[in-house]
C-alpha cells in the first residue's frame, strides 16, 4: 500500500508466531488458544470442522482475557476487482459501559496483512493503520492493488496479539466470462431471539459473497427467552448504546466465523436505528425530527464502525451513502438500496396512490435507473430491505396492505418495477418480514393473466421471530389473494444462490428451531430462474 511503512509483522514464513518473548510454547499458552481458534475458523470455514466443535473451538475467545483485543472477529466486504475492506475493532472490554471496548482513550497503532495462503506464506499487501478513539478503535483497511476474481487471507496484530484469520474474494474483472458465482442473502438476527445456528451453517458453504439485506442489530431492551438479554438492557439511544449493542452481537462466535469466510456487502434497514423510521421522521417517538436526526447520526457512526464498508459510506453525521453497486464480471450487477433514509413517511391506505410519494428519493432513483441502463451484465439485482411486490392480506377484494412496504408506495413501485423490466436478468432479493417468499413480479398485479417481468425472492430472518413455522394460519389466504406468490415459509435460515449465465438457481435453507443450539439445516426448496424468462419454477 503506498504510503504506509511496512510492519514489523512476523516473518511470512512463520505462519502464527508468537507476538511477543513472554508467549509459552505453542498449545501450551492463551496463544495456543488464540491460535486454535483462528486455526478453527478457517477450518471451519473449509468445511472440516462441524458448526459445533467450531464454536466449541473459539467459545475461549469472548472473554478469556481482558488483553485479547479481537474478541469481535475479523469481516471482510464490498469487494471490487482490485480491492476489498478488511475491518475488525479492538474491544477486550466489549461491553464496557462508556462504549469503548475497555481500550484506553488513545490512538492504537494496528497492523494488517493480507496474503494469498493460508499460512502468510506469500505476503501481498500489508501495513499499518491508527484505530482511533472516536472510531471505536475500529480499523477499515481498503486494501488494494489486488489481482480480480482472487481468494486472500487477512489477519491483524495489535497489543502484542494476533487477530483470528479471515478468508475474503476480490471480484472477477469487469466484464470477464464468468461461468458461476455464488452467494447467500440473509436478514434479521435478533440476538434476543435465537441462537446463530444459521451463520454457523453459512460459514460452511462456498461462497463468493454474503448479502446482508438488514436489521443487524435490534434497538430493543428485551431480554428474550434464551439467555441471550441485549446489553445494554435499555433501548439504544446514546452512541455507547449502539456501540455495545453492535459488540455484543459480534462477539457471538458463529457469526464471527460467517464474517471470517466470505466477504459481506451490507445494507441497514430500519432496527439498525429504531423500528420503522423513515427520513428524518422516528415512528414510535413523537420527537422533532432534530432530535431524531441527531439518534440517526449516532446509530449511522456505530453501525459504520462495525461493518466492512468503505470510506465512501462512512456517515457525515445524520447522512450516509448506503446504497451502491457492486459488480461480478459480465455477469451480475448487484445495486445495494437504502430504502429508509429518503423515503416519504409511512401514509396508509389513503396515500397509497399518491404519486409524489417515494420510497428511494429522487436521487437515489436516479443513480438506480441509470445503472440499470448502462448495465451490460446477464443478472440485475436490487439487494433491498422491504416486500416490493403487492400483498394483499385482505380475504375479498384488495383492502389490506403493509404500511412499510413497497405497497404504501405504489406508484414509485410501478415505475422502479417497469425500469427493472427492461434490464437483462431483473431479480429483486428482500429481507423485513421474517419469512421465506417467492414472487412472481407481473406487469399488473391485479391481473394474474399479465406478464411476468421480473422475480422477487425474499429471504427469511436468520433469528428475528424466534424458532417460527412451516406457515402461519393466514398464509392460505396470502396465497388465494396474490396469485403471483409461489411459496411462503417461515422457518429461519437464509437463501443460498447459485447464478450462471443461463440460468440463477435459489436453495431456501431452513432450521428446525433457534431456540436452542444445533439445529440441522435443510434445503426446504429449490427454485430456478432461467436468463431470458422471469418468474420461477420449482425444482424437486
Ligand atoms: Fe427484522
Amino acid at each position: 500500500m503506498p504510503g504506509i511503512p511496512d510492519p514489523p509483522f512476523p516473518a511470512p514464513d512463520s505462519p502464527f508466531p508468537a507476538p511477543s518473548a513472554t508467549a509459552a510454547a505453542p498449545g501450551a499458552s492463551r496463544r495456543g488458544v488464540l491460535v486454535g481458534g483462528a486455526l478453527a475458523l478457517g477450518a471451519a470455514a473449509l468445511g472440516t470442522l462441524t458448526a459445533t466443535e467450531a464454536r466449541a473451538d473459539t467459545a475461549p475467545r469472548g472473554g478469556s482475557s481482558m488483553s485479547d483485543p479481537f474478541t469481535l472477529g475479523v469481516a471482510s466486504g464490498d469487494p471490487l476487482p482490485d480491492s476489498v475492506i478488511l475491518w475488525t475493532r479492538l474491544a477486550p472490554d466489549p461491553l464496557a459501559e462508556d462504549g469503548l471496548g475497555g481500550m484506553p482513550d488513545k490512538p492504537v497503532d494496528v497492523q494488517w496483512q493480507l496474503a494469498a495462503d493460508e499460512r502468510f506464506r506469500d505476503v501481498v499487501a500489508s501495513g499499518t493503520v491508527r484505530a482511533r478513539p472516536d472510531r471505536a478503535h475500529s480499523v477499515h483497511v481498503e486494501a488494494g492493488g489486488l489481482r480480480p476474481g482472487a481468494q486472500y487471507f487477512y489477519r491483524f496484530r495489535a497489543e502484542g496479539e494476533i487477530s483470528p484469520v479471515g478468508r475474503t474474494k476480490t471480484a472477477p474483472a469487469p466484464g470477464s466470462r464468468l461461468d458461476s458465482f455464488a452467494f447467500a442473502f440473509a436478514s434479521c438476527q435478533s440476538y434476543t431471539h435465537g441462537h446463530y445456528t444459521a451463520q454457523a451453517h453459512l460459514a460452511e458453504e462456498d461462497l463468493d459473497l454474503v448479502a446482508f439485506l438488514g436489521d443487524y442489530i435490534y434497538e430493543t431492551g428485551e431480554a428474550g427467552e434464551i439467555g441471550r438479554p441485549h446489553a445494554p438492557a435499555r433501548e439504544t439511544e446514546s452512541l455507547a448504546d449502539y456501540r455495545i449493542r453492535h459488540a455484543q452481537y459480534k462477539t457471538d462466535t458463529d457469526l464471527q466465523a460467517a464474517h471470517a469466510a466470505f466477504p459481506w456487502a451490507v445494507v441497514f434497514d430500519d432496527h439498525e436505528v429504531e423500528n420503522n423510521w423513515a427520513d428524518d421522521t422516528s415512528y414510535e417517538d413523537d420527537v422533532p425530527p432534530e432530535e431524531f436526526l441527531r439518534r440517526r447520526a449516532r446509530a449511522f457512526q456505530a453501525y459504520h464502525e462495525h461493518m466492512p464498508l468503505r470510506s465512501a459510506q462512512r456517515p457525515d453525521r445524520s447522512d450516509m451513502r448506503l446504497y451502491r453497486r457492486l459488480s461480478f464480471g459480465g455477469l451480475l450487477d448487484v445495486h445495494l438500496l437504502d430504502t429508509r433514509q429518503y423515503r416519504s413517511v409511512q401514509a396508509g391506505d389513503d396515500r397509497r396512490d399518491d404519486p409524489s410519494r417515494t420510497l428511494l428519493g429522487a436521487e437515489q432513483k436516479r443513480w438506480l435507473f441509470d445503472g440499470l441502463d448502462a448495465s451490460a451484465a446477464r443478472w440485475n439485482v436490487l439487494a433491498q430491505q422491504v416486500f416490493f411486490s403487492q400483498r394483499d392480506f385482505a380475504d375479498g377484494p384488495p383492502a389490506d396492505f403493509s404500511d412499510d412496504a413497497w405497497d404504501d408506495y405504489r406508484v414509485e413501485r410501478d415505475e422502479v418495477r417497469d425500469r427493472l423490466a427492461e434490464a437483462p436478468g431483473p431479480v429483486v432479493i428482500t429481507g423485513d418480514v421474517h419469512a421465506n417468499y417467492v414472487c412472481d413480479i407481473k406487469a399488473d398485479f391485479g391481473d394474474p393473466d399479465s406478464a411476468t417481468v421480473a422475480t422477487e425472492l425474499v429471504g427469511t430472518s436468520f433469528t428475528s421471530g424466534r424458532d417460527g413455522a412451516e406457515q402461519n394460519p393466514g398464509d392460505a389466504v396470502q396465497l388465494q389473494e396474490n396469485p403471483h406468490i409461489k411459496f411462503i415459509n417461515r422457518r429461519r435460515g437464509y437463501v443460498r444462490n447459485t447464478v450462471t449465465p443461463t440460468e440463477w438457481t435459489a436453495v431456501y435453507r431452513t432450521l428446525d428451531y433457534v431456540s436452542e443450539p444445533g439445529s440441522p439445516i435443510h434445503d426446504r426448496a429449490r427454485f430456478t430462474i432461467e436468463a431470458g424468462t422471469p418468474g420461477v419454477r420449482p425444482q424437486p
